[in-house]
């Protein structure tokens, strides 16, 4: 959506797959807190969005959505300062039909009046879901709140929770800054592998300021490490929105570093925009590119299989620039180490797992010092 917002995937936090309806203004405050002293808002983390269930049964006598009184003691306004006071950004969650899916009000037929509440509240961010909808065309309903938001004048993120229906990602990026492509995600390398399958496969219709969205991450939510890894290595690749679904409070050490792997992150925020695409499949082993606004192409090999296997590309197929020295660098993103092929690109990699390169040509600077590399590389 031509808005000017989300030039580069949005990147944040949603209390829902953790949390389901348990959420409150304590919960959003104090995963803000943890936001900034851990340095993920610092890596980008910036946005803090409610979902489903932070709302009163009912409408109040003007027909104003109300905050949970239990839940939200201050309301949202109150929230949304304490989260722009940390310097960051505070979302909300409304459904495109006439009740969310848990059951509270729905905005459909109160567009403009909840725009303009949400606007008033400071709110940044609107995932907007699709459960009752009556039918009606999700394209009419998505349009509907979008001119309501567009007319607050307030900059507002708009994400489409529109679950892959209606062919929503071919007209999702005149209408939202992105757009859900698949049904909801659970916390199982299944239901991921699932999700990437779909996902990958709309790539021509992501770019900036609209991106295909394959749902919220489940990092440090019951997967592997090797799971949790690689399902981060493909919303990157994907150039996904990066939204942890986890108890931020409660995160591992290994949660923290996944999600705070600002070389993996570069590739999502690239400023080009473009989402990786699959190049080669066979037998559940997948490499993946991504071109870099630098020239440089991120390149994933994704084992999909329980037991590891050698899985294996070349500069040329991923679309790396050749070099005059005829050597690449290939950055493993996870380990952080740098290493001089001739044009070769291959890994074991753990079942389930993912390596992931940053491939460009190398620098003369880079090669051996012998002129040997051609045939020893
Ligand atoms: C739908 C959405 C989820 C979540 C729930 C809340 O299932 O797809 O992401 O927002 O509703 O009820």
């Amino acid at each position: 959506l031509p808005n000017g917002l989300a030039l580069t995937p949005p990147m944040g936090w949603n209390d829902w797959n953790a949390f389901g309806c348990d959420v409150s203004a304590q919960l959003v405050e104090q995963t803000a807190d943890k936001l900034v002293s851990s340095g993920l808002a610092a890596d980008g983390y910036r946005s803090v969005n409610i979902d489903d269930c932070w709302m009163a049964p009912n409408r109040d006598a003007e027909g104003n959505l109300v905050p949970d009184p239990v839940k939200f003691p201050d309301g949202i306004k109150a929230v949304a300062d304490y989260v722009h006071g940390k310097g960051l950004k505070l979302g909300i969650y409304e459904t495109a039909g006439t009740k969310t899916c848990a059951g509270y009000p729905g905005s459909l037929g109160h567009e403009t009046a909840d725009a303009n509440l949400f606007a008033s509240w400071g709110v940044d961010y609107l995932k907007y879901d699709n459960c009752y909808n009556q039918g009606v065309p999700s394209k009419q309903r998505y349009q509907a709140m979008g001119s309501a938001l567009a007319a607050t004048g307030r900059p507002i993120v708009y994400s489409l929770c529109s679950w892959g229906t209606e062919d929503v990602a071919s007209w999702g990026g005149t209408v939202g800054n992105l757009w859900r492509t698949t049904g909801d995600i659970s916390a199982g390398f299944g239901s991921m592998l699932d999700i990437f399958h779909t996902n990958v496969q709309l790539a021509k219709d992501a770019g900036p300021g609209g991106w295909n969205d394959p749902d919220m991450l489940e990092v440090g939510n019951g997967m592997s490490v090797t799971e949790d890894q690689t399902e981060f290595t493909l919303w990157a690749e994907m150039a996904a929105p990066l939204i942890s679904g986890t108890d931020l409070r409660t995160a591992s050490p290994d949660t923290l570093r996944i999600l705070g792997n600002r070389d993996v992150i570069a590739v999502d925020q690239d400023p080009l925009g473009k989402q990786g695409t699959g190049i080669s499949s066979s037998g559940g082993l997948d490499v993946l590119a991504k071109p870099l606004s630098d020239g440089s192409v991120a390149v994933v090999l994704f084992n999909e299989n329980a037991t590891a296997a050698t899985i294996s590309t070349t500069a040329a197929a991923a679309g790396v620039p050749s070099s005059s020295n005829g050597g690449y660098a290939l950055k493993d993103l996870w380990t952080g180490r740098t290493t001089i092929s001739g044009g070769t690109i291959s890994a074991a990699v753990p079942g389930h797992g993912t390596v992931m390169y940053r491939v460009s040509p190398a620098t003369t600077r880079q090669l051996p010092p012998s002129t040997t590399l051609l045939t020893t590389l």
